[in-house]
């Protein structure tokens, strides 16, 4: 049987500052350049979720795109639009409110979701900006 993966995307808008308070000033503004302002700034991330599976006979898709449209809003967007990722987003707690460990974190928010709609989560990638994203395949 064929596997297919079929990807939905989403965005947000959030704020957060990367700084680690073990460091320097000056060392945190040389690792994470603007990122590291101290009263926080913005991005417009977009996060593609892709899910694989077999199409089904029936209907020739392998997920209700309405249905994994709805759950990615219930369980990350509406958790993240608007938030401040270093102070509002349970998930993130605790973590450096890098691309990185967002698209961890988004990642074990939606899996058992995808599961139970009979599909396997492949990859979350979260895009930061137009030039940098990250992807996370669950390892
Ligand atoms: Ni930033």
């Amino acid at each position: 049987m064929a596997k297919v993966y079929v990807t939905r995307r989403e965005r947000f808008n959030a704020a957060h500052k990367l700084w680690n308070p073990q460091w320097s000033e000056e060392k945190n503004v040389e690792m994470f350049g603007k990122c590291a302002n101290e009263n926080w700034h913005g991005h417009n991330y977009e996060l593609f979720v892709t899910v694989k599976g077999q199409p089904d006979p029936d209907t020739g898709c392998i997920i209700d795109l309405k249905l994994l449209s709805l759950m990615l809003k219930d369980k990350v967007v509406d958790k993240l639009d608007h938030k401040n990722l270093n102070l509002d987003v349970p998930f993130m707690e605790g973590k450096m409110a890098s691309t990185e460990n967002l698209a961890v974190g988004i990642w074990h928010e939606i899996e058992s979701q995808i599961r139970s709609q009979g599909c396997e989560l492949h990859a979350v990638r979260v895009h930061e900006t137009e030039n940098n994203y990250a992807e996370y395949f669950g390892e």
